[in-house]
């Protein structure tokens, strides 16, 4: 009888342990925390790739601010009538630049309030839409014309009859854009900058006062 390796079938083996083929790691099943994980990083990659897209925009829209600057201006007429009735026709001609060398602009809409002395509105101006290539400029020609119920308070009427006399009035005027840019094809969301244009417009009757060229402050 042979003292051979028999091993009875049912009896517990204690050989050497049998190689086990470990199946290879990536074909392990994703746990709860690995899917968490792995949506946290896709995440974390949207708000990075977002935050460089974001700041590339920045960089490259930033210096585009459009230029508004009143050239010329034709004031007919700037009446206070029966001290509280404004009766008024002016015609304002403003070159818009696009300074940018990449951009252009879609001005979708354009509104003109003008103002004596800085809050007192009296009247208002759109021009239609438009779009604008880059490093152009639009000449816009904008015309105020009517009356208005103004009621100015004693010193500000007496600075008008003062201003009257000298022939110049502070007239100031917000512009009021809603604008979308194109960047290499495609477009922006809408923007809404405004502008600032604070003027010693000239009556036109008096033929000999100037009105000297003024460029408006920017806020985007
Ligand atoms: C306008 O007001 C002034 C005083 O500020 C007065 O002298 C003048 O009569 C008023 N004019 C009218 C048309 O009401
Ligand atoms: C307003 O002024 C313009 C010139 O800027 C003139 O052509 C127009 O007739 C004026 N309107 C009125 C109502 O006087
Ligand atoms: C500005 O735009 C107008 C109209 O799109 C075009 O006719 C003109 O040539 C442009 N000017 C410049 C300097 O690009
Ligand atoms: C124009 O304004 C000047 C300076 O205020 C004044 O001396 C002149 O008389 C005015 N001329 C007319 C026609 O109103």
């Amino acid at each position: 009888m042979s003292q051979a390796h028999e091993i009875p079938l049912n009896v517990a083996y204690n050989g050497p342990s049998v190689p086990f083929q470990q199946p290879p790691r990536k074909r392990r099943r994703c746990g709860c925390c690995c899917v968490l994980g792995t949506t946290f990083t896709v995440i974390l990659s949207i708000i990075v790739a977002l935050g460089i897209a974001a700041l590339i925009f920045w960089f490259v829209v930033r210096p585009t601010k459009m230029e508004y600057t009143v050239v010329s201006t034709d004031l007919q007429r700037f009446d206070l009538v029966n001290n509280n009735t404004i009766h008024y026709n002016l015609t304002l001609y403003m070159d818009v630049r696009n300074p940018n060398k990449r951009i252009g602009i879609y001005y979708d809409q354009l509104d003109f309030i003008a103002s004596y002395t800085a809050w007192n509105r009296f009247a208002w101006a759109g021009v239609p839409r438009y779009y604008q290539g880059h490093r152009n400029t639009t000449n816009l020609r904008v015309n105020f014309q009517g009356q208005q119920l103004l009621v100015l308070p004693p010193w500000t009427r007496d600075s008008f009859n003062l201003e009257k006399s000298r022939g110049y009035f502070g007239i100031a005027i917000r512009v009021y854009s809603q604008i979308r840019f194109k960047v290499a094809g495609s477009i922006t969301g809408s923007f809404k900058p405004y502008a600032d244009c604070v003027l010693s417009i000239p009556l036109a009757s008096n033929g000999t006062l100037r009105f000297e060229s003024t460029r408006c402050g920017v806020d985007i």
